[in-house]
């Protein structure tokens, strides 16, 4: 769904000088318009997952913080939160009962970008992204080379596995196989975090992926996005997804637009879906439709595995795109119904529901 309650403001706004230049006496100049305050006419765009992310970019925005910091400043809220188990610190581990990170930010003023994956050991993995950006030469540092780059830039090497994931992953880890020396105990599945991670990602999938993203537009229209990751739940070590590869888990360009994802990476992966969703803003299309079209294109062209097609022939998977356009129209598109997002302007913030291709059955 879109969401642009300051363009409908600033289109009455427009109107009602119009109204009254028209009823002024012959000769008098019409009042300059009132200059909008320099915050105003920033838009935050973010997954369903980012609500007090959009609140504290938003508090950043209105203070003056640039753009990017801001954004940054958002997630962080929601990689330092051991609570969310698809982002940061608490993230659900790869299938080693490690925690490995991916994020990326990219600031469509300069056109560069950072990203970091399977980084250990760092809570705010999108901090790391900006320094790659900003003190190197490159774009993309992964596993020990990450680690050591962080590790350079006064980053400690902390224990990302909290006690809740810790009991969570042995769970999942003694129910793999009979074959193996690993035994589940009956009172595993009676532990509360357990119970509860059973009865939110299902007993028999537990292999969802979740993540945040936020693409920003600045007053003054900059574009920048950030998406950061735990990944695909107990992972292959060493699995990359979309989130911090640019284009696929985020794009942003100044003039157009900024995109990003959640949901499964390697559908998007192979569709670049994120700077698909850009490039269809540059050829006119409005953001939800520019998200749909780069959904309609990952249902078409990336399922051919049997298991990732109902009996219908959609996707199985769910893959969720945020945009907001030049002019700050923001929008967020899921392939399955249900999904929401998050859009913050000066109004405040609020949790809108994504457009969708197909409706999940009751
Ligand atoms: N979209 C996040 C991931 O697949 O890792």
């Amino acid at each position: 769904m879109t969401d642009s309650p300051l363009t409908r403001r600033a289109l009455i706004g427009t109107a009602a000088l119009a109204g009254a230049a028209a009823v002024l006496p012959e000769g008098l100049a019409a009042p300059a318009p009132p200059r909008p305050a320099a915050t105003d006419g920033f838009r935050i765009v973010t997954s369903g997952n980012g609500l007090e992310a959009a609140k504290a970019a938003r508090e950043a925005l209105l203070a003056g913080t640039d753009p990017l910091d801001a954004a940054i400043a958002g997630v962080n809220v929601v990689e330092l939160d051991p609570a969310d188990l698809t982002v940061g610190y608490g993230g659900i581990p790869n299938e080693e009962g490690v925690v490995e990170l991916d994020a990326a930010v990219m600031d469509g003023r300069t056109m560069k970008a950072g990203a970091v994956a399977a980084l250990t050991g760092v809570k705010t993995p999108s901090k790391v992204a900006k320094l790659v950006m900003e003190r190197t030469d490159r774009v993309f540092l992964v596993g020990a080379g990450a680690r050591r780059f962080a590790t350079a830039h006064g980053f400690p090497d902390e224990e990302l596995l909290t006690e809740k994931t810790r009991k969570i992953w042995l769970y999942w880890k003694n129910r793999l196989s009979d074959l193996d020396d690993w035994i589940e105990a009956a009172k595993d599945a009676e532990d509360p975090d357990v119970k509860e991670f059973v009865r939110k990602y299902g007993k028999g999938i537990f292999r969802p992926q979740g993540t945040i993203h936020m693409s920003v537009r600045s007053a003054s229209g900059d574009l920048v996005g950030v998406t950061t990751t735990s990944g695909l739940f107990f992972k292959i070590p060493g699995r990359v997804g979309d989130s911090p590869v640019i284009g696929a888990g985020l794009y942003s360009e100044n003039g157009v637009g900024s995109a990003g994802s959640t949901g499964r990476g390697e559908a998007n992966l192979l569709t670049c879906g994120s700077h698909t969703v850009v490039e269809h803003l540059r050829d006119g299309l409005a953001p939800e439709e520019a998200c749909l079209k780069a959904l309609r294109r990952i249902a078409e062209k990336t399922h051919h595995v049997p298991r990732h097609r109902d009996a219908k022939g959609r996707p199985t998977f769910n893959v969720q795109f945020y945009c907001v356009d030049a002019a700050g129209r923001t929008a967020g598109a899921a392939i399955w119904s249900g999904s929401k997002y998050v859009v913050g302007d000066a109004a405040g913030v609020r949790t809108l529901d994504c457009a969708y291709l197909h409706e999940r059955d009751a």
